[in-house]
């Protein structure tokens, strides 16, 4: 069965594993340096659109290479010191930013400050927060969460979990830490079903590969496969 690494939890404890290096697409023409996993991009410019975000939202730092991580670390560790470095840079090898599926976004303006940019609540930055869980994206790093992702609040770093796992995370206010851990705790042994639009999705989580299920799917059924890196695999199915 194909696998994909939507649900990929990446910080400091469950490393960025060893992967093959993901398919990029640019974001925008303006600025071809920031690339993001391909269906990732599609969706985050759809949702840009929608909101008449074009020429306002900048994306200001998507995928990531180790060593690119590497050099922000050092630069900022240079520049801020160890108590700033650490609440807003990931360590190398811990960024999730190396998935592909994370995006820092800025409002546009002359000057952006590439760690932390600008990108407030209200205008065409809160038009994208309220629609982003639409297109699969959550806040990855909500205020009041800091001890679960031991990351500071950053307004403006949003990833790629996909459709209906984004909108279930809002709506219950969880973390990726902790809808992983939901999912391990209350949905091993039977799916988490919820209706959204006119599709009808069941979320299960499975302990390892050889629990995964075999039986090929009816017709008109779909099914997804991540891994979450916490040992496991998250399996979508929807009609
Ligand atoms: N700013 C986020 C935590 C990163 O460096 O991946
Ligand atoms: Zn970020």
């Amino acid at each position: 069965m194909k696998r994909c690494n939507t649900l990929l939890l990446v910080n400091a404890s469950h490393p960025m594993p060893a992967a093959a290096a993901p398919e990029l697409a640019a974001l925008d023409r303006r600025w071809p340096e920031v690339t993001l996993e391909r269906r990732a991009a599609g969706l985050l410019r759809a949702c840009v659109r929608a909101v008449g975000g074009q020429g306002a939202i900048r994306p200001v730092s998507g995928w990531r290479s180790r060593e690119e991580q590497q050099a922000i670390w050092d630069a900022t560790l240079d520049r801020e010191g160890e108590e700033f470095t650490r609440k807003y840079v990931a360590r190398p090898g811990c960024s999730e930013h190396q998935t592909g599926l994370a995006i820092d976004l800025g409002e546009e303006m002359e000057e952006i400050d590439f760690i932390r940019p600008a990108f407030p609540e209200d205008g065409v930055c809160g038009a994208f927060r309220r629609q982003a869980a639409q297109y699969g994206f959550i806040l990855r790093y909500p205020a009041g969460k800091e001890a679960v992702t031991g990351i500071a609040h950053e307004p403006w770093h949003f990833r790629y979990v996909g459709v209906p796992h984004a909108g279930v995370m809002a709506e219950l206010g969880l973390t990726l830490e902790e809808y992983l851990a939901l999912l391990r705790r209350d949905y091993a042994r039977r799916p988490l079903c919820l209706r959204s639009g006119p599709y009808a999705f069941q979320i299960q989580s499975y302990s390892g590969e050889e629990d995964l299920p075999a039986a090929p799917l009816p017709a008109g059924t779909y099914r997804q496969v991540s891994e979450d890196n916490c040992g496991g695999f998250v399996v979508t199915t929807w009609r």
